[in-house]
């Protein structure tokens, strides 16, 4: 009876278990997304616009115009450039003037090492959202 229980909660507790890891992954990568707006919103829109054309309220003032990063994937060969992508907004690569320097990116240092423990996770999220607006 008791041996009985035991083995049923075993299995119970291993569904749910089962169950969380399968719901969790695609609640996850839906909810990275959703986060990954949010972000670029919040970081990116203001020069490269709402819609990632490169015609944010900023991008007037600006002397180079900003990239369209709904083309990131149709410029390079059909494939995401995702490493100069991840690398763009961690900072390694600092070549355009507009986003400031690796000392002081102009979105401040929500994707850099002073918040190391989660900045990964959001660069991957602004990653996965700039993925779903690219043009075929
Ligand atoms: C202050 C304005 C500004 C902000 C904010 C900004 N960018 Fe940019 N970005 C630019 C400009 C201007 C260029 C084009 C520079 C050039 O062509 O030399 C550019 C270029 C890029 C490129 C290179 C595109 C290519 O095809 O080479 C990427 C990728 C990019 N930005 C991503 C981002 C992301 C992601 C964010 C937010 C985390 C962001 N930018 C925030 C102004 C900005």
């Amino acid at each position: 009876m008791q041996t009985n229980r035991t083995v049923k909660l075993t299995v119970i507790k291993g569904l749910m278990i089962l169950n969380a890891l399968i719901g969790f992954s695609a609640y996850a990568s839906a909810q990275d997304i959703a986060e990954g707006k949010i972000q670029y919103q919040s970081s990116c829109a203001a020069c490269h616009g709402m819609e990632a054309k490169g015609d944010g309220p900023v991008a007037k003032e600006l002397k180079t115009r900003p990239a369209d990063l709904t083309v990131l994937a149709k410029n390079n060969n059909g494939t995401f450039p995702y490493d100069m992508v991840y690398q763009v907004i961690d900072g390694r690569n600092s070549t355009i003037a507009s986003h400031g320097t690796r000392e002081m990116p102009i979105w401040g240092y929500r994707f850099g090492p002073p918040q190391a423990f989660r900045f990964k996770h959001h660069i991957l999220a602004v990653i996965d959202y700039l993925k779903t607006i690219q043009q075929k």
